[in-house]
């Protein structure tokens, strides 16, 4: 295993007067912060592991999710391509060498990994390069996410008209994701780019363009077996939508733009080390939920901002919205998730940060390292801007400052913030972040006694929406 270099999460900032929490608090929370870990990595994954006895209040245990790095990477290393991450990289590899563009479609958890995943690990502006400069690498779009008509329409126009010739700048393939089969979302959007596809390589070809990912059973597996698709994945029984990046619904696409996954895994599995074993204090996980439950509860600290300072990240950012908005928010209880991408931000929503209603932690996460060398300012002839005497700075440097100052502001008015570091914008690291993120939402959720897994709420709008589409018209 690659050595993995550690994120890290300081919290000295949430340890403000007044309006922020203390150390005593934190220590004082360790009991029972031990007493919740200790549930989610012994009584629930030997519920899990049996399946059996499962208490009511513990209904659904979609806690899969937990060991499956480890468990991905081990079936690996004992049969390379045999098992389920070499058939990924199999799949992945026939893909890019077969088209020049991939669809994914799916909605939700079935969605937001696979981008976060592109935005952070692969280069900015990937769509935009050539193929060559993509390294061969598919160009990949995202639809299945929206009942959008134009966006939608937009897409297969696109794909219509920059999809010419024989090779695989000619052609087109679709990896559709659906845990259940059955979102209206995805399907719908699986029928109308299904229709266009056929039309482009052909009805014989489709089973090599299109990837399903799904359950074992449902509508969409029927499908794959009606078309016949070359290869599909399963997404694991006992793995939620929202839990599930780590699975073929985030690897598959992932692997198709030569994400680094083996090492992404690993730094997922690293954070589970570090979850088990670590006490608080050098365990982000526990920590991460101490600051943020216990401003909650002492605070009235309800809207939690995670705060990213690299566009890389925004789309992790949204992956997580969903994570802790699904997952906490139930029983009229749970804080409010909400992305926002700095510096950009701070033009637009730090006036009611600093000022407004004190109801909100700052988390941030910060890259710690760029891939790029660092832009200077440099001197200019033109220095009506004044930025001459800024001319040795570079944009890492404003960066710095800008995260320094903005801490500073919120310090001064005693407004709480975290720090989550980040070596890179790498699969290391954004491994260990997705896996701390979801230790963490599913830590709280024991902690307070609210089943982090299920959607029940999400269930409803889907029944009703469904039963409105298919009522007769009355005239
Ligand atoms: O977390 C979840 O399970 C949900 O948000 C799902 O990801 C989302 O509803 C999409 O469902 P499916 O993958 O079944 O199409």
């Amino acid at each position: 295993m690659a050595k993995i270099k550690p994120i890290l999460f300081e919290y000295d900032g949430a340890l403000v007067p007044a309006h922020g929490i203390t150390a005593e608090q934190i220590s004082d929370l360790g009991p029972q912060l031990e007493a919740a870990r200790d549930e989610v990595i012994r009584t629930d994954l030997q519920l899990f592991a049996t399946g059996e006895n499962i208490p009511e209040q513990k209904q659904p245990l979609d806690a899969g999710f937990h060991e499956m790095p480890e468990r991905i990477l081990d079936a690996y290393q004992a049969d390379r391509a045999n098992s389920e991450l070499g058939r990924i990289l199999e799949t992945a590899t026939r893909i890019r060498e077969t088209v020049d563009k991939v669809v994914v479609l799916g909605i939700g958890g079935s969605y937001m990994g696979a981008r976060a995943l592109m935005e952070c690990c692969c280069e900015p502006y990937f769509n935009e390069l050539t193929r060559a400069q993509r390294g061969g690498r598919p160009r990949m779009y995202f639809e299945g996410n929206n009942v959008d008509n134009d966006w939608s329409q937009g897409l297969l126009n696109f794909l219509k008209s920059n999809s010419t010739g024989d090779g695989p700048e000619g052609k087109w393939a679709i990896v559709v994701i659906s845990k259940s089969g059955g979102t209206l979302e995805t399907a719908s959007a699986f029928r109308i780019f299904l229709r266009e596809l056929e039309e482009l390589v052909g009805k014989e070809n489709l089973p090599e363009y299109v990837v399903p990912v799904t359950g074992e059973s449902g509508k969409l597996a029927s499908l794959a077996d009606t078309i016949g698709c070359k290869d599909r994945f399963l997404v694991p029984d006992g793995v939620g939508g929202r839990f599930s990046i780590l699975s073929a619904v985030g690897l598959l696409p992932a692997a198709i733009l030569g994400i680094d996954v083996v090492t992404l895994l690993e730094g997922a599995a690293a954070m589970n080390g570090q979850f088990r074993t670590e006490p608080m204090g050098s365990n982000p996980v526990m920590d991460y939920v101490a600051v943020n439950h216990l401003l909650e509860k002492e605070r009235g600290v309800l809207t939690r901002v995670l705060s990213v300072w690299t566009k890389s990240l925004e789309s992790t950012g949204f992956w997580y919205d969903q994570l802790l908005a699904e997952s906490l928010g139930k029983a009229e209880r749970g804080a409010l998730p909400l992305t926002c991408l700095n510096s950009r931000d701070l033009h637009s929503r730090a006036q009611q940060h600093q000022e407004g209603i004190r109801d909100k932690v700052m988390n941030n996460v910060i890259l710690d390292s760029w891939r790029c060398d660092p832009l200077a300012i440099g001197t200019s002839q033109w220095n009506e801007d004044q930025l001459n005497e800024l001319s040795d700075k570079t944009l890492p440097n404003i960066m710095t400052a800008a995260i320094a100052g903005t801490n500073l502001a919120y310090r001064e008015d005693n407004r709480p913030t975290t720090d989550i570091r980040l070596p890179g914008a790498d699969e290391a690291s954004l491994g260990q972040l997705l896996q701390m993120l979801m230790l963490a939402t599913v830590l709280e959720g024991r902690l307070i006694g609210i089943n982090p897994y299920g959607q029940p709420g999400v269930e409803k709008y889907k029944k009703n929406m469904n039963q409105l589409l298919r009522e007769p018209v009355t005239t």
